[in-house]
């Protein structure tokens, strides 16, 4: 054959056929298994946290507004004194705060006692005051939660009022009732023995309208009758009002306590004579079930402003105590994120590294990957001590390393940042009603006055928060324990760690929930590693409870490496060792009491 010939011939013929067909089959595959095993390895290598909505991304930063900054001298914080301290909260890294009441009030519960929602209180400033306010957050791109009180008014609000005068518009917007006669005297009692939260009866006779009425709170906080559908629709109006300002999210007050049972001529079994017990079960006042559908109804219209303000999705974040996981799910499904308290409820000072640990599992167990249940958690609210005092000043580092470095989103209460201790008032100063419902000496197991102490900023008078006199003296140790001299200082402080843990934990490492635990023989030592796919991994150590002897740890076959680069240290520890930024031996990680650190294992 003449070589033309043999070109002519080279792809004739059923050989050449089963040729092509291998070939594009070939390809098809080829390109079918690059693209699986580049999209492998792009979900592996590149985990992508920043598709996460912000409120996922970011810190929570509660203000107590009253104790934050004051700018008009009337010893009472305001909504400008936040406007002030905006770089200070922007220096944290912290990208969302949450305020506590500025509405009008009577301010009989400082604030959560509302008798307008739509309304800023004139001790806060005012609506300009607020709006300012708005855009010089949205300027450092902090998104602002506010506080919202649907469970109760304060008993001058306008709607009360009416319904106390039976108006037919108003007279079940809150919860009345005859009474029923029990001991054959002349006047009603009333209709059941449910306590208010902060001591003695729920239910207080009204001389105009000659029924009583339930206040889960206090007299003046009246509940509101949620079932009644115009209530439902004012409520609705006023969480519009304050989206349409621009505001991220709503925390949702004593959300447990929203509904009651439809029957009130119902005892609730094994109650006390005054003093509520909030681990009794409570089945006829709190965690009814038609708190959900309510809930549903405020992510929907949350949902409405999605695309409004440039915020995305808002941050709907309920207080609601004791929580059973069930219940927490459900809140969960209904579109809310139930704030976890484990942190406050359930540390104490006996609890060492591995009770914590087990806390923490119980915590996190049925939230992951698996599910849109993202983990949130708080180490401190105006409610309850403050953690240095809770645990201990020599806890508090640590403490904060580990909120800022679990799994989820972290809330922290003003003042923790810097460990700011519980103040103490005589009974004489004292100012919260739920300390003044018990005596001399019953009121210091209850008041809430220590942990709403004025902020601490510097060492001048007042520590800086007001030049008149602060409506809650300001703790004497200010003039060593504040902001600024923890900011400036050149040795570490509980300030710089808790900047650097913020920083850090935005890396996809932390910001995702990826969370193994280490088995550590040492009881005192709680640790933990974080991940993210195709991320550095860190080791997260802290000895909790543990005393001034060092403890030596093997991270070494945990972490699967010999060596790590410290990344965070508590200040104490860092001004001992040096080692920041430094190689370390996993395989001797020292801590003693209180010392904690982050390292990031090295290959
Ligand atoms: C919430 C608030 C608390 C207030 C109570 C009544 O628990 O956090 O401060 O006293 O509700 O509104
Ligand atoms: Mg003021």
């Amino acid at each position: 054959m003449a070589d033309d010939e043999k070109k002519r011939h080279f792809c004739e013929g059923n050989k050449c056929l089963a040729f092509i067909f291998v070939v594009v089959i070939a390809a098809i595959v080829t390109v079918a298994v690059v693209t699986f095993v580049d999209k492998e390895i792009r979900t592996v290598h590149k985990y992508d946290n920043s598709k996460l909505p912000w409120w996922k991304q970011t810190v929570v930063y509660q203000i107590y507004p009253r104790s934050f900054q004051d700018t008009d001298g009337d010893g009472i914080g305001d909504l400008n004194g936040i406007t002030k301290r905006l770089d200070y909260i922007q220096s944290l890294g912290v990208g969302a705060i949450w305020l506590s009441p500025f509405y009008s009030s009577p301010q009989r519960d400082f604030g959560y006692d509302i008798s307008n929602y739509t309304e800023v209180d004139r001790r806060f400033g005012t609506m300009k005051d607020f709006e300012r306010l708005m855009n010089e957050t949205r300027k450092r791109n902090i998104k602002v939660i506010v506080d919202f009180v649907p469970n109760h008014t304060s008993n001058e609000s306008m709607w009360f009022y009416e319904s106390r005068r039976y108006n037919d518009t108003y007279k079940d917007y809150y919860i009345w009732s005859p009474g029923i006669k029990r001991n054959g005297t002349n006047k009603n009692d009333p209709p059941n023995n449910w306590l208010s939260v902060f001591g003695g009866s729920a239910w207080k006779y009204d001389e105009i309208r000659r029924e009583y009425y339930y206040h889960a709170f206090l007299e003046s906080q009246p509940d509101l009758n949620v079932t009644n559908k115009e209530v439902q629709k004012e409520l609705q109006n006023a969480l519009t009002f304050w989206l349409e300002k621009g505001v991220a999210g709503f925390r949702l007050d004593a959300l447990k306590f929203m509904f009651e049972a439809e029957d009130i001529f119902q005892d609730e079994v094994g109650l006390g004579e005054y003093e509520y017990d909030e681990s009794q079960e409570h089945n006829l006042t709190t965690n009814m079930p038609e708190i959900y559908g309510i809930l549903r109804s405020w992510r929907k219209l949350s949902d409405g402003f999605k695309d409004k303000h440039g915020v995305g999705e808002r941050f709907i974040v309920a207080e609601s105590y004791g929580l059973t996981h069930a219940i927490r799910d459900d809140y969960y499904r209904a579109g809310s994120v139930p704030f976890n308290f484990d942190l406050i409820m359930k540390l104490n000072n006996t609890c060492n590294g591995h009770c914590v640990r087990k806390i923490l599992e119980e915590s996190l167990a049925g939230l992951g990957p698996s599910s849109e249940f993202w983990p949130n958690f708080v180490m401190g609210n105006h409610d309850r001590s403050r953690v240095a005092s809770r645990l201990g000043a020599d806890m508090l580092d640590a403490m904060n390393m580990m909120l800022l470095t679990l799994p989820g989103t972290p809330t922290c209460y003003y003042g923790d940042e810097i460990g700011m201790t519980d103040a103490s008032y005589t009974f004489e100063e004292t100012k919260d009603p739920q300390g003044l419902h018990f005596n001399k000496t019953g009121y210091m197991n209850h008041t809430r006055d220590p942990e709403r102490s004025p902020m601490q900023w510097n060492d001048s008078r007042n520590a800086g928060f007001s030049n008149g006199t602060p409506w809650l003296h300001v703790n004497p140790n200010y003039v060593t324990l504040n902001a600024r001299s923890q900011s400036e200082s050149n040795s570490p402080t509980s300030l710089q760690m808790f900047r650097e843990l913020v920083k850090l934990r935005k890396i996809a490492s932390f910001n995702n929930y990826n969370i193994t635990f280490i088995d550590t023989a040492q009881p005192e030592v709680l640790a933990y590693i974080r991940f993210g796919l195709g991320q550095p991994k860190y080791v997260v150590a802290m000895n909790i409870g543990g005393d001034n002897n060092e403890v030596i740890t093997d991270f070494s076959k945990s972490a699967n490496s010999i060596v790590g680069r410290v990344s965070v240290m508590t200040p104490r520890l860092s001004k001992a060792s040096g080692l920041k930024n430094k190689g370390i031996k996993l395989s001797q990680i020292g801590l003693r009491g209180g010392d904690g650190m982050v390292i990031e294992v090295l290959p």
